[in-house]
C-alpha cells in the first residue's frame, strides 16, 4: 500500500500540534441552520442568516488574548466560512487574528440506516475530496465528521458499527489526502435507560471496530483527532454517576481501544449540564492511570449555552455574552489540565 508523503505527514502533525496546546481545547460552532432552529426559537431569536452571523461574530470577536488562551481551534459550518462581519471582515479572519485554527464540518448529516432498527449512518462522501481541497484554499485546516450510535438492548448493531466505521475511515483518508486533519467523531448517544456498564461495553465495541477499520483504510493515526462522548449512564437512568466513576469508565474504554499513536482525544459535551461537562473533564484529567493522549474539550453546548442565552439577539448584550463565554472557556481549560479550582 502507499504511505502518505513525509511532507504531508509533517503538515498534518503541525496542524495537530497547533490544536492540542496544553490548557486549550476546541469550540464546536458548527451547528447547522436547522439545529440552531430550536435554540433560537427558545430565545425568541429569528433563525436568519444575519442573526446566525451576528451570533458567531459575537463569539469570535471576544478579546484576542483571552480567546486564544483557552481555545485553539473552532469548527465552523459551511455558511460561516463565507460570512463577513458587519465591518466587512471575513469571520474566518477573526479566528486567524486570534491564532485560532479554523476547521469545517464536512458531513451532511444523519440518514436512516435501512435494515437496522432505528439506527443511522452519515452522508457526505460524494465530492468530499473536491470540497476539502476548496476549504483548505479558503483557510480551513481540519475537518469534522460525526456518526452516531444508540444504546438499546439490540444496538449498536454490528451493521451500524461496521458501516459507520467504514464511513468514518473513508472520510478520514479523503481529508488527509487533501491536507486536512480529520476529527473522527463516533458519538455514542446517552439517550436511554442503560447503566454505565452498558455504555462502557458499547464504547469498547464501537472504538475497537473503528480502529481496526482505520487501519484497513491506512488512515495516518498520527494525523487525526478522535472525538468521543464520555462514558456515562443513560439520561433516563436514575443513577447519575459521580465524576470519579465517569473518569474511570471513560479512561478504561479509551485504554482498551485507542492506540497511543493517536495524538489527541477530545470530548463532546453531549447534553451534559455545563457544570457536569467541566467537572467530568477535570476528573478524567485528574484520574491516575495510563493516559498516553492529551484529553481536552471540543464542546458545542457546554461552551455556548449561557452565552447564547445572554446574547438572545440583543446587540447591547454582546459584551455580557462574551464575558460569560470566556468564563466557561476558562473553566474548561482548567479542567483540561485536571486543575479545576472549585
Ligand atoms: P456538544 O458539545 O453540544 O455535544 O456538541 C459537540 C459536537 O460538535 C457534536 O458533534
Amino acid at each position: 500500500y502507499t504511505k502518505l508523503e513525509p511532507a504531508l505527514c509533517q503538515e498534518l502533525q503541525k496542524i495537530v500540534d497547533a490544536l492540542i496546546a496544553p490548557g486549550k481545547g476546541l469550540l464546536a460552532s458548527d451547528e447547522s441552520p436547522s439545529s440552531l432552529q430550536k435554540r433560537f426559537d427558545d430565545l425568541g431569536v429569528e433563525n436568519t442568516e444575519t442573526n446566525r452571523r451576528d451570533y458567531r461574530q459575537m463569539l469570535f470577536s471576544v478579546d484576542k488574548s483571552q480567546f486564544s488562551k483557552y481555545i485553539s481551534g473552532v469548527i465552523l459550518h459551511h455558511e460561516t466560512v463565507y460570512q463577513k462581519t458587519t465591518d466587512d471582515v471575513e469571520l474566518i479572519e477573526l479566528l486567524r487574528e486570534r491564532n485560532v485554527v479554523p476547521g469545517i464540518k464536512v458531513d451532511k448529516g444523519l440518514v436512516p440506516l435501512f435494515g437496522s432498527k432505528d439506527e443511522n449512518t452519515t452522508e457526505g462522501l460524494d465530492n468530499l475530496q473536491e470540497r476539502c481541497i476548496q476549504y483548505k484554499r479558503d483557510g480551513c485546516h481540519f475537518t469534522k465528521w460525526r456518526c452516531t450510535f444508540t444504546i438499546s438492548e439490540t444496538t449498536p448493531s454490528q451493521l451500524a458499527m461496521v458501516t459507520n466505521a467504514n464511513v468514518l475511515a473513508r472520510y478520514a483518508s479523503i481529508c488527509q489526502s487533501a491536507r486536512m486533519v480529520p476529527i473522527i467523531e463516533p458519538e455514542i448517544l446517552s439517550n436511554g435507560t442503560h447503566g454505565i456498564n452498558r455504555a462502557l461495553e458499547a464504547h469498547e465495541e464501537v472504538l475497537s471496530i473503528l480502529f481496526r477499520t482505520l487501519q484497513e483504510h491506512r488512515v495516518y493515526l498520527e494525523g487525526m483527532i478522535l472525538k468521543v462522548a464520555m462514558v456515562l449512564s443513560g439520561i433516563k437512568n436514575s443513577v447519575n454517576c459521580n465524576p470519579q466513576i465517569v473518569a474511570e469508565n471513560t479512561i478504561t474504554a479509551l485504554q482498551r481501544t485507542v492506540p497511543p499513536a493517536v495524538p489527541a482525544i477530545v470530548f463532546l459535551s453531549g447534553g451534559q449540564s455545563d457544570e457536569d461537562a467541566v467537572v467530568n473533564l477535570n476528573a478524567i484529567n485528574a484520574y491516575e492511570g495510563r493516559k498516553p493522549w492529551p484529553l481536552t474539550f471540543c464542546y458545542g453546548r457546554a461552551l455556548q449555552n449561557t452565552a447564547m442565552e445572554t446574547w438572545s439577539g440583543n446587540s447591547e448584550k454582546v459584551e455580557d455574552a462574551q464575558a460569560v463565554f470566556l468564563e466557561r472557556a476558562r473553566l474548561c481549560s482548567q479542567a483540561s489540565l485536571g486543575e479545576l479550582d472549585f
